[in-house]
């Protein structure tokens, strides 16, 4: 079975955009791949977070709502970056190959040097050598992300080739596997959905404030009133009807919607319905989930991963010729 590794920021809080986006294709992809998918809390120490709760309880919460999403401990293996000293290790080595040339590039520490003025550390330029890191270690040879994260799967594969060249041959060049739902724009309509911006509809939302959530949503710009025909195309609610309505109410507003047959209260009303039919088990099994189980799941998880990391960090280390210990 082919590998796979993936990793995620324990945020605070997971959202409809990160489980169309991501977390439910890892859930179709742990019956394909040897899965590894990691919270990356190392990561998450490049900015401050906005979060109340601290970085412990942002990354327990994180594993629990991934479990609750279907992420199965006998399927595939959650656990934290930090559970295990082999990322950071090999982070360092890793910085020693990466020309800064490179990592001055990357668009994503362009945006967070830009949004974090006051606090641009060397954490936040060396983000992705300490995400090549992670993927590296278990050469995975998928690596399940969105479409702003190519850039860091491009400059693993070159760390990869400059580490092989140099050294040994120890490093398998991982490919990025896109999502196959694109982008889902925030509430607003304006941007992606995101908790900074707060145009999020949150995973454990009820039907209630899903409903709420819904009612003011931007729509299509163009449509003004009930009988103004409106265009799914550019609406940003329909990619969640895509998401979470079965097929027969996603063709029925396709339909009606252009035809001025359905209005935008009703429309809202019916995906909201569907939105919470399947937020519904989501949110109960991340209630009954108990924190000593996940920090069982992840202790557990730490153990297998390391099996596989601590075994690649024996090549790097003889490939690059450190005295043995
Ligand atoms: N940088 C990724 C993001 O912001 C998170 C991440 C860290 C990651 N390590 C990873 C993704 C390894 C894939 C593989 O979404
Ligand atoms: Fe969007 Fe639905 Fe209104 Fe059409 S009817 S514009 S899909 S909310």
């Amino acid at each position: 079975m082919k590998r796979l590794l993936s990793g995620i920021q324990p945020s605070g809080e997971l959202h409809v955009g990160n489980y169309l986006g991501a977390i439910r294709n890892w859930v179709d992809l742990q019956d394909e791949y040897e899965a590894f998918y990691c919270v990356v809390d190392l990561h998450a120490m490049t900015v401050n977070s906005p979060a109340p709760e601290s970085l412990g309880e942002r990354t327990i919460n994180m594993a629990t709502a991934l479990l609750a999403c279907g992420l199965d401990p006998e399927k595939s293996t959650l656990f934290v970056q930090s559970h295990l000293t082999e990322h950071s290790e090999l982070a360092w080595i890793l910085n020693c190959v990466t020309p800064m040339g490179e990592l001055y590039r990357m668009t994503q520490f362009k945006d967070k040097s830009s949004q974090h003025q006051q606090n641009i550390n060397v954490g936040l330029f060396t983000y992705p050598v300490l995400q090549a890191a992670d993927i590296l270690l278990y050469q995975a040879s998928a690596v399940p992300v969105g479409e702003d994260q190519v850039q860091h799967i491009e400059l693993t594969r070159e760390i990869a080739r400059k580490f092989n060249a140099r050294f040994k041959k120890v490093f398998t060049e991982p490919k990025a596997v896109l999502t196959r739902t694109g982008r889902i724009r925030g509430l607003d309509g304006q941007a992606k959905m995101s908790k900074t911006l707060n145009n999020q509809i949150p995973l454990l939302a009820d039907e209630d404030a899903i409903h709420k959530l819904l009612r003011p949503a931007f729509t299509d710009p163009a449509r003004l009133r009930r009988t103004d025909p409106g265009n799914p195309k550019v609406c940003n609610l329909f990619p969640l009807h895509q998401g979470f309505s079965p097929d027969d109410d996603i063709q029925r507003v396709d339909k009606e919607c252009r035809k001025a047959e359905i209005g935008c209260v009703e429309c809202k009303r019916l995906l909201g319905a569907n939105m919470a039919e399947t937020l519904a088990p989501i949110r109960e099994k991340y209630h009954a989930l108990g924190n000593d189980h996940v920090q069982g799941v992840l202790r557990d998880g730490a153990e297998r991963a390391r099996a596989v990391a601590s075994k690649t960090l024996e090549k790097v280390r003889y490939g690059a010729k450190l005295l043995k210990v």
